[in-house]
Formats: C-alpha cells, sequence, structure tokens
C-alpha cells in the first residue's frame, strides 16, 4: 500500500465553480476572495485585521519591515524550525538569535527565550510548531516587560487552540502559510493576523509597493515595499476551504490518538508526540521520536511505500549560509536532539485506521 504525505484536498463543485469564475472575471488579485479569505482567517482567531500575501515567508519578512526590524536588531527565534524564520530576519539586516526548546513538545523554551535576551532585542517568533501551541503565557509576560514584540507563527498550526484561545491570537500579531499546510491554496499563500490596526495597514500597503490603496491615489508610494499579493484564484480555492478546517483539525487529532494507540500496542521503541493540557495540538505533523536509528528507519519507511518526512533534519544554527550571515551560535542540547529524532508520519484527514496500520507495521517490520 502506498502512502502519501500531503492531504489531496477535495475539488468538488464549489472549487471547480470558483476557479471557473475568476478565470472568467478577469479579478486575478485583490478581490472579493483575497478580502474573504484574510477576513475569514482573522475571524476564524478572534482578531480584527487580517491581511493576505503571497507566501507565508512574505508575511513574516512584511511583519518584519512593519515593525521596524533592521540593522542593530535581533530577533529571538527557536534554534529547530523551518529555515524561513531566520533567513526573513537576515534579509532585513538584522540578526537572528537562536534559543533551545523545550525536551518534550520541542516548542520554544520560555527560560531560553528570556536568557537569550539582550538590550538589542526587538521581537521574538514563538512558531507553533507541527501545530501545537507554545507555551505562551510566559513568553508573552516576559516579552512585555521587556518591550519586545511577539510573533506568532501559526504555520502549523492554523485553528489550533491555546488555553482556548486561537494561536495568532495571542501575541502582537501572527501569521499563517497555506501551501499545502492545514489549509491549502493549492499553490503558494500567507495571512498576517492582528489587532493593531497600524501593523495592519502597513503590512496591506508593503504588500502592494507601498502605495496607498488600490482606488484612491492609485499611484501613490506610502513607502518602499514589495510586490507580494495572494493570487485570487487561491485566495478562492481558501474561501471553499476554510469553513472545513475545523473538521479536518478534528480528523487529524483522531489520527493521532489511533497512532499513538497502534505504536503503543506494538511496543515499538519511538516515542509518540506529547498535547499538553494547555493545547489542543492540530497535528499538521504526527512527529515520533526515534532514537539512533532515525536516519536508517526514514529511508526504509519511504523505501516500503510510506511518505514519512522530517520536520528539521539540521537546527538552524547548523545550517552554513546562516553561521556564514551571523556567525557561530550553540550548543542547543534539546533542539539538537530533536533534529536528530524526529520523524513525521503521514497523518491527514484521508487517514485511516487501516492505513495507520500499514505505516505502523512498517516500523514494527523495521525494528524485528
Ligand atoms: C514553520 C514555518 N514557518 C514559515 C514557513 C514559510 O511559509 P511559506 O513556505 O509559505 O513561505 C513555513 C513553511 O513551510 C513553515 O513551516
Amino acid at each position: 500500500m502506498k502512502i502519501d504525505y500531503y492531504y489531496e484536498y477535495p475539488v468538488d463543485d464549489r472549487v471547480k465553480g470558483v476557479v471557473m469564475e475568476v478565470l472568467q472575471n478577469r479579478v486575478h488579485y485583490a478581490g472579493k476572495y483575497s478580502e474573504g479569505l484574510e477576513q475569514g482567517i482573522a475571524d476564524l482567531c478572534g482578531v480584527k485585521h487580517g491581511v493576505a500575501a503571497n507566501s507565508g515567508s512574505s508575511s513574516l519578512l512584511m511583519i518584519l519591515h512593519a515593525l521596524g526590524i533592521g540593522p542593530g536588531d535581533e530577533v529571538i527565534i527557536p534554534a529547530n524550525t523551518y529555515v524561513a524564520n531566520a533567513e526573513c530576519v537576515i534579509v532585513r539586516g538584522a540578526r537572528p538569535v537562536f534559543a533551545d526548546c523545550t525536551a518534550d513538545t520541542m516548542n520554544l523554551d520560555p527560560a531560553a527565550f528570556e536568557a537569550a535576551i539582550t538590550p538589542r532585542t526587538k521581537a521574538v517568533i514563538a512558531v507553533h510548531k507541527y501545530g501545537h501551541p507554545v507555551d505562551m503565557d510566559p513568553i508573552v509576560a516576559i516579552a512585555r516587560r521587556r518591550g519586545i514584540k511577539v510573533i506568532e507563527n501559526g504555520c502549523h498550526a492554523l485553528g489550533a487552540l491555546y488555553k482556548g484561545r486561537r494561536v495568532g491570537s495571542l501575541g502582537d500579531c501572527g501569521f499563517f502559510a497555506l501551501s499545502h499546510k492545514l489549509l491549502s491554496v493549492c499553490g503558494m499563500g500567507g495571512v498576517t493576523v492582528t489587532d493593531d490596526k497600524r501593523l495592519a495597514t502597513l503590512v496591506t500597503q508593503l504588500r502592494h509597493h507601498g502605495r496607498h490603496g488600490l482606488h484612491e491615489h492609485e499611484y501613490e508610494m506610502n513607502c518602499v515595499g514589495y510586490n507580494m499579493r495572494i493570487n485570487e484564484m487561491q485566495a478562492a480555492i481558501g474561501c471553499v476551504q476554510l469553513p472545513l478546517l475545523d473538521s479536518w483539525n478534528a480528523q487529524r487529532r483522531e489520527n493521532a490518538a489511533v497512532y499513538t494507540r497502534l505504536i503503543r500496542e506494538a511496543g515499538l521503541p519511538v516515542t509518540p508526540p506529547v498535547a499538553k493540557d494547555y493545547a489542543s495540538h492540530v497535528y499538521l505533523h504526527y512527529v515520533v521520536r526515534v532514537k539512533e536509528s532515525r536516519d536508517r528507519l526514514l529511508p526504509f519507511m519511504n523505501a516500503n511505500g510510506v511518505e514519512a518526512k522530517c520536520h528539521y533534519p539540521i537546527p538552524l544554527h547548523q545550517q552554513g549560509p546562516i553561521v556564514e550571515a551571523v556567525g557561530r551560535q550553540g550548543p542547543f542540547p534539546d533542539a539538537e536532539r530533536a533534529c536528530a529524532e524526529v520523524m513525521s508520519l503521514p497523518c491527514d484527514p484521508n487517514m485511516n485506521e487501516e492505513k495507520m496500520r500499514a505505516v505502523v507495521d512498517t516500523m514494527r517490520r523495521f525494528f524485528a
């Protein structure tokens, strides 16, 4: 049985209908679906403003720009996350400062965050990794005391809850990626969410060459910006899918519970993911930990038809171009251990117990 990693999002008549509509009406960006998607995601998060963009990385770059982060500034980032987080800080001319994660959730450790603060620290990027919310209360409390902006990276966690509140509504602003994630626009996409009107206005201008607005003062610039608007057809697909998000996330949670049961029943030497009491985990990635043999198990899974993955094998402070750009940092023992041990199993809403049994059985054959 071949088991793919990425969810095959349903392409039903509603999706076909909006795609045809956008093709025919020739509004290919900045139309009602772009606005609908950004407002829909803001509403989901319970915040006032949403600003769509052409990728999650673009959203982060524009947030950093709008917060005035540049040369001489530092931004604290977990050491074990996706490269875009460090890259955007470097592109702004600022310095990413890495911090270790907690051993269990593998998310940013509040104590490590506090220890990494210097007088130059302007912001922290709290990455809700794999779909498990970061323990935000201590991070927000420390940041508020020190005048540090809190940016939530919800790329893995759209719809997840922290103490009953949606991620994206817990810091100063948040952003989400919409490529092959919990919600997919069948391409790249991103959304910034915030209650801060000034920030939302600036990000809205930055994504369109710093221009004031589309209709009034059409070619008058407010600042130097980018061309980072979302494609209307993709936004339309996102609008059709958004109402399904919570049920897909619930299905992912059910799948995770089945995996954990099957792994325990099989007595495999792999550790299932933890979900803290404060978290409603949405399992974009169902990440097990495999001591020592991960680098042999992962190719074995792939060779046997299970598209397992690894998020992420190299901590940011050990990525060559990042070391070249910002110098050596570390060690970060928990992040390094996480990168050496993690393996992600297919967990999308199309999974069923038969497929999950096949995945677990493939691991069992490896260990046998
Ligand atoms: C944790 C995290 N941050 C940022 C990004 C960047 O998003 P995008 O690929 O849409 O630029 C991703 C994308 O996978 C991600 O996983």
